[in-house]
């Protein structure tokens, strides 16, 4: 139960005194009967609230969360083979996200989660070329002219591959650590890329999408969002910079200078 008033303004319709104005003036209807005196208590669940005849919704809260996804859990929402879903990750939220595109079973790291579905579609769409950068642990020593490969563009299913950054950052037991930042989101991409030079991918980690780095969310937990990072996101798609594109227009000039 709450107060008409509070209501109203929680609902963005006015401040909390212009919705005291508006139920003096008889402008506010409580399931179809007009309400004028102050203090009147509402179900927001179940009671019509109207003004001027205009049905009042509540703003839905959006949550915006980034999980540190471990291997071992599917994407979706449940799972017909009975797997862990990263929905067992983020129960505690009283309110329901999704995840924003995919992250294979066996592949850990950065996923983004919200119920705001329009910037889903916008982070998603592939129009809006997001980057989405992974460390890789995969079998074997990589030659200088696989890399090339790889940064070009590979053969998956008869269609290249945009150019990707590849970088070598290591070696491990069995083979080589890499950077790879794509802003393609084929099935499986990153996998079937180093497959088709030869090599098994043995760990996948994403570590960075849309600007948003990993950081230190230990595995398996989240963290809301900034709300610096959501005005962020919610640029991609219209025309202005993000301050990620803009840093990343710079440096990439930067190392074209250094290139020359
Ligand atoms: N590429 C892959 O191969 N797997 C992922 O989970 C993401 C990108």
């Amino acid at each position: 139960m709450l107060r008409l008033q509070k209501f109203l303004a929680q609902c963005g319709v006015a401040s909390r005194r212009g919705a005291e104005s508006l139920i003096q003036e008889g402008r506010v209807t409580v399931n179809g009967e007009t309400v004028r005196q102050m203090g009147v208590q509402i179900d927001e669940n179940n009671d019509r609230i109207a003004v001027d005849g205009v049905l009042v919704e509540p703003e839905k809260k959006m949550v915006y969360v980034l999980l540190n996804k471990p291997v071992g859990y599917v994407t979706t929402v449940s799972d017909d083979k009975g797997r862990n879903t990263v929905m067992d990750l983020v129960a505690e939220i009283p309110v329901r996200i999704y995840p924003v595109g995919r992250l294979d079973y066996d592949t850990e790291g950065l996923l983004l989660m919200t119920n705001d579905g329009d910037l889903t579609y916008r982070i998603t769409h592939p129009k809006n070329n997001i980057e989405k950068t992974y460390v890789a642990e995969v079998t074997g020593n990589i030659s200088m002219n696989t890399l090339l490969q790889l940064r070009n563009g590979v053969y998956l299913d008869g269609v290249k591959t945009s150019p990707a950054k590849v970088e070598v950052i290591g070696a491990t037991r069995y083979g080589t650590k890499l950077e790879i930042t794509i802003h393609e989101g084929k099935n499986r991409q990153v996998r079937r890329m180093f497959e088709s030079v030869g090599c098994i991918v043995k760990r996948l980690k994403r570590t960075r999408e849309a600007g948003l780095t990993l950081g230190h969310v230990p595995l398996g937990h989240w963290r809301k969002l900034t709300e610096a990072e959501v005005n962020m996101l919610k640029k991609i798609g219209t025309n202005k910079k993000s301050s990620a594109q803009v840093s990343r227009e710079r440096f990439g000039r930067a190392n074209q200078k250094k290139r020359k």
